[in-house]
């Protein structure tokens, strides 16, 4: 019997697997509207198999965009577009779909990845002013972001409000708010970004001041008969940044909040970070301290998790509670059919494709043999 294959719930929403698509920016959105190529990415995304997919970080106003193409929702035609989107998802696939809430803060203004591997817009490409905890740009030749004040930060509070009211409206079952990777939430909570002499910089009460505030704010505007949850670094790796100790602090305080999950990334902070990023299942032990340091918020491992049994063997074994999946899923759109298969649980090819099944087609055994 497949835990992994076996429904969970978080908050008010069970899902039918603790598989799930993690959100996954495809910089392709226009005024932050989706396009045709986000209805065949949330499209093939749908049918992997997954219980859940979550989309891509989303900004809460313009400036929070890391790139120009990113997904928005502070407007009303991102609303609408992404209500009838979801609405012709709904039609063919039975994952819940989420959507994780962003400020790139300091990371923001930036070309796509693959423009010079993200380098930060010039004024003539259109950059605009970025904005962060303290004026530390994140690298060298990136914007010195300017120093959120109070009316700043009441702004990105309302941003991230407005826009989980959206989201809801729109049809999302479940909210990821972005806390990770050195965005905006994850340079409050870092020492190493937040040099903040008042009361949101210093100590880690103070650092987690600002991230909690819009926590609870959304809460109050998020209904409880969906999930909620917050993406966390387990670790920026360096020294000096957050630690997975921080990391459980601060699911601790949201789990007061009445939070019902926290995603366990790692990184993003700091350029010259070393990251252990090619070993399998590499940040899976910090999610596995904060799921020990904390009962009572179900904890989402990412990172390297390529195989279902490694996937089984995170879940089964109590590391984490549910995995997510971001490179394995974009290269093998049907990750979550080949789990089912190796994992013994019903799998949920849908009806058209069929023909093509194992019980079906004599050349699947050949094509599988081939790729394996
Ligand atoms: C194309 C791409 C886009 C990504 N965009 C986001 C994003 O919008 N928000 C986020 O929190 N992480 C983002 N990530 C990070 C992934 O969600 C994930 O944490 C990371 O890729 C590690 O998981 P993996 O080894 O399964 O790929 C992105 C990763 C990829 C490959």
């Amino acid at each position: 019997m497949s835990l992994l294959f076996t429904p969970i719930t978080l908050g008010g929403l069970t899902l039918s697997n603790r598989m799930s698509v993690a959100p996954m920016c495809q910089y392709s959105a226009r005024d932050g509207v989706p396009q045709p190529w986000h209805s065949q990415h949330l499209g093939t995304m749908g049918l992997s198999g997954c219980g859940l997919v979550t989309l891509e970080a989303t900004a809460v106003e313009p400036i929070g965009r890391i790139t120009p193409g990113d997904l928005g929702l502070w407007d009303d035609t991102q609303e609408q577009v992404l209500t009838e989107l979801l609405e012709d998802l709904r039609t063919y696939s039975d994952a819940a779909f989420g959507i994780q809430l962003s400020h790139a803060g300091r990371k923001a203004s930036c070309n796509a990845p693959w423009v010079d591997r993200g380098r930060p817009l010039t004024p003539e490409e259109g950059a605009w002013e970025t904005c962060g905890p303290s004026a530390i740009p994140f690298d060298e030749g990136w914007h010195t972001p300017s120093v959120l004040d109070q009316a700043g930060m009441a702004r990105i509070r309302d941003g991230f409000v407005q826009s989980a009211r959206r989201a809801d409206r729109a049809g999302f079952e479940l909210l990821e708010l972005h806390g990770a990777h050195g965005y905006l939430l994850s340079e409050f909570l870092s020492a190493l970004a937040n040099t903040r002499e008042d009361a949101y910089g210093g100590s880690l009460a103070n650092r987690m001041r600002f991230p909690l505030e819009i926590a609870a704010a959304v809460r109050e505007v998020w209904p409880r008969s969906k999930a909620l949850g917050v993406r966390l670094n387990g670790s920026d790796w360096v020294e000096g940044g957050v630690v997975p100790e921080d990391a459980a602090a601060f699911s601790r305080e949201l789990r007061e909040l009445g939070f019902d999950f926290v995603h366990v990334s790692s990184g993003g902070l700091a350029a010259h970070a070393k990251i252990p990023g090619a070993q399998p299942g590499y940040q899976v032990p910090f999610a596995q301290a904060v799921r020990a340091a904390v009962p009572d918020i179900a904890v989402i491992a990412v990172g390297m998790i390529t195989e279902p049994r490694q996937a089984e063997e995170i879940v089964s074994s109590g590391q984490a509670d549910m995995i997510a999946l971001a490179r394995a899923v974009l290269d093998d759109p049907r990750w979550g059919w080949r789990a089912a298969e190796q994992l013994g649980a019903p799998s949920h090819i849908p009806v058209q494709y069929e023909r093509a099944g194992k019980k079906t087609w004599a050349g699947y055994t050949y094509a599988h043999h081939e790729l394996s």
